[in-house]
């Protein structure tokens, strides 16, 4: 009932704390992301995603030998049952890879449901090392490629390369991948995260919160971003079409993916390290035309907008020069982003309680039912 006619002041939840964190802190003005009190910067420059995902799973980096540990954890993760190969192998070439990878990780929680009593950390390491082997099994049967073995490569962003691409890749093809992976692992309450936690708060099992935090992130508000903005940038043919185009779709009030941000207000401190290695791979294959257009855009929307480039906008030039199918380039953010989802997961369900708000109702006063012949 609603006779006091409130306004919802948080539309979006725009500026709401839900709930206490110790995994990641997003600043507005852009220069404060950091996990677990590591900066940005410092992690995409000096560690790995192995680390990174350890950090955020564990809340310390490792010392050597708990990371080989762990690397081992997640090789070993890397084998899916032979039914769920099977049916991946025959879903068809068309689908999105974000519906495959939604349909697998349920379809894995049905033949290896979460041990009873898990923190979640059991089913994360299974998840973080069968999601890039689950993908190739349907990306790669499609084209008729074979399906690397999982056991044998040690750097997880080499083996993530492989199950993309079907093919070995460059030395700075595979350390592009790894500072992807370290940037898309964590940030705060986004919505596929706040999907995750929501699910989780009502104590179902950790293969429902990453299915449904996959479904989440698909939409092109969030992760499909970085597919959205490669066909925008791949649609003009000079940085100067670019403009005039970008200038068109801003008058018409149309969006352009791969800019602006929730929290963010000045700028988004991936997009700087994501953008320098957009600019090595391009300067490494001697092509430049979509890092140069890429930029134009960047350059545009700041002088019109004051709008600067999220991580999704420059990633999209570094995955397609890295030779990496468009629809590919979410699925990376799952590979990546599933670690941060597991470390909430488990953060949730540690200190839990049932994630329930409240709506501000706008509808009908109460009234009379009619009957149908009345109507
Ligand atoms: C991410 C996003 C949803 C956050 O936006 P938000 O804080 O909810 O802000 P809004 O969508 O309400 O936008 C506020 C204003 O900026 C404009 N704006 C925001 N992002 C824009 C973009 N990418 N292109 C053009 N205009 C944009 C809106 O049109 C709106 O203008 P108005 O006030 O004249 O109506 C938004 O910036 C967006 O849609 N970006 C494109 C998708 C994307 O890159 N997502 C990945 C995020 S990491």
């Amino acid at each position: 009932m609603s006779d006091k006619k409130e306004t919802t002041t948080a539309l979006g939840l725009r500026g709401i704390k839900a709930a206490d964190t110790a995994i990641c802190t997003v600043g507005s003005e852009g220069k404060d992301l950091h996990y677990r009190g590591y900066s940005i910067e410092d992690l995409a420059e000096k560690s790995s995603f192995e680390e990174v995902s350890y950090l955020l799973l564990h809340g310390e980096l490792p010392t050597k030998n708990q990371l080989e540990e762990w690397k081992g954890k997640l090789r070993a993760g890397r084998s899916i049952p032979e039914q769920l190969q099977n049916m991946l192998a025959k879903f068809p070439p068309t689908a999105h890879p974000m519906d495959i990878l939604r349909t697998a990780v349920s379809t894995l929680g049905v033949y290896e449901p979460e041990p009873e009593g898990d923190s979640g950390y059991t089913t994360a390491v299974r998840l973080l090392g069968a999601l890039p082997t689950m993908l190739g099994y349907w990306h790669l049967s499609n084209k008729g490629l074979p399906i690397p073995p999982s056991s044998d490569e040690d750097s997880h962003a080499r083996y993530v390369m492989k199950m993309l691409t079907g093919k070995e890749p460059s030395e700075i093809e595979e350390r592009m991948m790894d500072v992807a992976l370290i940037l898309y692992a964590e940030h705060e309450f986004n919505a596929s995260t706040f999907t995750a936690r929501v699910c989780a708060s009502t104590l179902s099992d950790f293969y429902s919160c990453v299915t449904g935090a996959i479904g989440t992130l698909k939409g092109p508000l969030h992760g499909g971003a970085n597919e959205k903005a490669y066909y925008l940038v791949s649609s003009f043919n000079s940085p100067e079409e670019a403009v005039e185009k970008v200038k068109e779709m801003l008058s018409r009030k149309e969006k352009i993916m791969g800019f602006g941000h929730a929290v963010y207000k000045i700028r988004d401190p991936r997009n700087e390290i994501i953008k320098s290695w957009a600019k090595k791979l391009s300067e490494e294959k001697g092509d430049m035309k979509f890092f140069n257009i890429s930029e134009a855009i960047e350059n545009l929307m700041w002088e019109e907008k004051k709008l600067f480039a999220n991580l999704d906008f420059f990633a999209a030039t570094a995955f397609h020069m890295a030779g990496i199918e468009t629809p590919l380039f979410t699925p990376i953010f799952v590979f990546s982003r599933t670690s941060g989802w597991a470390a909430h997961i488990i953060e949730q369900r540690a200190n839990n309680k049932l994630i329930r708000p409240r709506a501000n109702y706008t509808g009908p006063s109460p009234r009379a039912y009619v009957t149908i012949d009345q109507r």
